[in-house]
């Protein structure tokens, strides 16, 4: 079986299967297997796949017919330009995250400080966290999920991408986490920032930049998405609670007192959810900056601040 005629059958069974863009997703697989850039499969139709090639071939193509993800298949994927290993323990970085990603780092470079701190909100993968530490050289980021196997991957991840002594890792449910460490912050009140001084202030409320991609599907709408999503990304990266917005009330009500007084919130959310997003954190006196749009102009990511 030449190149191409291995390309077209392996189409065929992939589009039976009900997989997206069957033709692509052959070829990502065919390229890795023959460890080579998939234009230069075009150069190789008529090279001849020995047996094992075709051994291979078939049982990559037998796993992506049964709808595991390709990046799960291939074992990482590209997010900002670095290599992330991907397994079913986090969520598979999303090109949208890329956006979210970028946002964070190009307010974190323009702080003029020595040392910039950002908490990456769910790290999953750690995908933002080593985006945001590549990016910013003065940044020290810390990354939570209240996964423990997700971290343990971040950790490597971080680590693959020369960040790791850059990032610190923290395991728990959310805000909680800093409490079990013993690191409270000020409980803001009404006369917050009058009376306290700028050196006692930033050295009380850790971070420059909040950033999250944070679970953001209804609980009843996971079941009817793909099968790559809902049987192979952890349901704790997927759930959102009955409306998919429980962690945008949680970080709006709680996320103030871990924020520099100039520190920013950016955060990623579904197709869909801008309006009652925004209304959650202007309820909490957030000043909603920036609402973004994703690659096909639908509303994705929200930046907001205590101060304006
Ligand atoms: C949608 S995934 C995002 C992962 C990664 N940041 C990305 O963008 O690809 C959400 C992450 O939040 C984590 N998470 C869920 N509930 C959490 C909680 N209560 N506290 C901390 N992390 C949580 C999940 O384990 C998951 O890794």
């Amino acid at each position: 079986m030449t190149v191409l005629e291995a390309i077209q059958k392996s189409t065929e069974f992939l589009a039976k299967k009900g997989v997206e863009s069957p033709r692509l997703q052959t070829e990502l697989l065919l390229a890795h297997l023959l460890k080579m850039p998939r234009m230069k499969l075009y150069l190789n139709f008529d090279r001849v796949l020995v047996p094992t090639e075709i051994d291979s071939l078939r049982e990559l193509i037998k796993r992506r017919g049964q709808r595991e993800p390709l990046q799960h298949i291939v074992g990482s994927t590209s997010f900002c330009g670095h290599e992330i290993i991907v397994s079913r323990a986090a969520l598979i970085p999303r090109p949208e995250t890329e956006l979210l990603a970028e946002l964070g780092w190009k307010f974190l470079v323009t702080r003029h400080s020595s040392l910039v701190t950002a908490l990456d909100f769910g790290t999953g993968t750690g995908c933002i966290a080593i985006a945001l530490a590549a990016k910013c050289p003065n940044a020290k980021i810390t990354a939570l999920d209240v996964s423990a196997e997700a971290l343990a991957l971040a950790k490597q991840n971080a680590a693959q991408n020369q960040v790791a002594e850059r990032i610190e890792f923290l395991h728990g449910d959310g805000f909680a986490a800093f409490q079990s460490e013993g690191r409270v912050p000020r409980v803001p009140n009404q006369n917050d920032g009058d009376e306290v001084g700028d050196s006692q202030r930033s050295s009380l409320r850790e971070f420059d930049l909040l950033i999250s991609n944070p679970p953001y599907i209804a609980s009843a709408e996971i079941e009817t998405l793909d099968p790559e999503v809902k049987d192979f990304d952890p349901r704790g990266a997927l759930d959102g609670g009955a409306d998919g917005l429980d962690f945008y009330r949680r970080l709006a009500a709680e996320a103030k007192p871990f924020l520099k007084p100039d520190g920013k919130i950016m955060l990623e959310f579904g197709d869909g959810q801008a309006d009652a997003i925004k209304l959650i954190f202007e309820n909490e006196k957030w000043i909603v900056e920036a609402v973004q749009d994703d690659y096909s102009q639908r509303a994705r990511i929200i930046t907001a601040s205590l101060n304006g």
